[in-house]
């Protein structure tokens, strides 16, 4: 047990470390940003040497490379600096696991998240959000892949864990690079799916489709999933990380145009960072409903029970409620 004055060194070392924190982030993604671990690859090398190749100041870089290597990314022998295995792993564009495109995005984040006292204050974004298809093409690219580098896992389970009995038919609204699509078509070889989302965002999609080797069953559909009319021919539908970008009344209606869409015993499936009923908890929902006040003008984390409302009142009976990854949750629900 802790003494009284140890307790309280502890807390206040983990509040310093949470109030700081922005220093290792700014570090390992500003390192992403300039390419330092691309550079280093598989090669040991000096700061001048790195240096060279990213296009920076040598005693500057070296600094970097320093707090790098106190963060364990790297090792240092003499003056020469390698990459330890977490950043071959997953800061090298190469890598199966990379996560750079979605560190990228987080410095974009960090814009409006500096700003966040102005949100609290005003209750309105501080960032004018841009549509996806309007972001430049690296800001775009991040966002995009930054989606499928956080979502190869809980896209697994997901197609994993829910009933896929029957589906031939499936449409993804919104559905970025396709990763959630990709997983359930892997495990239904007779079926065929859409990705319907804006155009530009589609190039990317179908980079990954192709690459996925699912070309000839995919359908890339350009459009806005507010304003496209949809045919009622849709066994499965997916919204991913859909409904947080939107206030209550778009959510609603967005749900009952996806029912629309479903066949007679079609199923809607939802996925989401969802809170629980105090919406404090997972933390990592809670604080995502931060970075939507900050980017979208009504967006937030929704409770499970509230999206299963919308569900409900669109005529669907919930078949489906399961935890995917860190911190998400799916919902599906059927046509009764
Ligand atoms: C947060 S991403 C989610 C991507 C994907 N569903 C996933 O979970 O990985 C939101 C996606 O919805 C698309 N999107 C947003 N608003 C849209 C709209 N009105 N019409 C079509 N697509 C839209 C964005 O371009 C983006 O690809």
């Amino acid at each position: 047990m802790l003494s009284q004055s140890e307790a309280l060194l502890s807390s206040r070392d983990r509040l310093t470390a949470i109030a700081g924190g922005y220093r290792e982030s700014l570090v390992i993604i500003t390192s992403v940003e300039m390419g330092i671990f691309n550079a280093i690859g598989e090669s040991d090398l000096d700061a001048v040497e790195i240096s060279q190749t990213v296009g920076s100041d040598a005693r500057a870089t070296e600094l970097l490379l320093n707090a790098l290597t106190g963060m364990n990314l790297l090792a240092k022998e003499g003056d020469r600096f390698r990459l330890r295995q977490d950043a071959k792993d997953f800061l090298l564009p190469e890598s199966e696991n990379y996560l750079g495109d979605i560190f990228s995005h987080y410095l974009h984040m960090a814009r409006g998240w500096i700003k966040l006292e102005d949100s609290v204050r005003s209750g309105k974004p501080v960032v004018q959000r841009k549509r996806s298809d309007e972001r430049d093409d690296h800001d775009l690219r991040a966002f995009i892949l930054g989606m499928q580098n956080i979502s190869q896992v809980s896209a697994e389970e997901m197609a994993d864990a829910i009933d896929l009995t029957g589906v031939k038919a499936i449409l993804d609204v919104g559905g970025g690079p396709g990763t959630y699509l990709i997983s359930l078509l892997n495990r239904l070889p007779q079926a065929t799916g859409v990705l319907l989302d804006f155009e530009r965002v589609l190039t990317i999609a179908e980079e990954q489709i192709n690459e996925a080797g699912l070309s000839g069953r995919t359908e890339l559909l350009a459009g806005d999933m507010f304003e496209l009319e949809l045919p009622k021919k849709y066994d499965l539908i997916l919204l991913s990380n859909i409904l947080h970008s939107h206030n209550e009344r778009k959510n609603l209606r967005l749900v009952e145009k996806c029912v629309n869409s479903l066949t007679e015993s079609g199923r809607l499936v939802i996925k989401e960072f969802f809170l629980d009923e105090s919406h404090t908890s997972p933390k990592d929902a809670a604080l995502f409903s931060l970075n939507m006040l900050l980017h979208a003008d009504g967006g937030r984390s929704y409770s499970w029970n509230e999206c299963i409302s919308w569900m409900e009142q669109a005529g669907l009976t919930i078949v489906q409620k399961l935890k995917v990854g860190k911190s998400s949750g799916v919902l599906v629900g059927r046509k009764s």
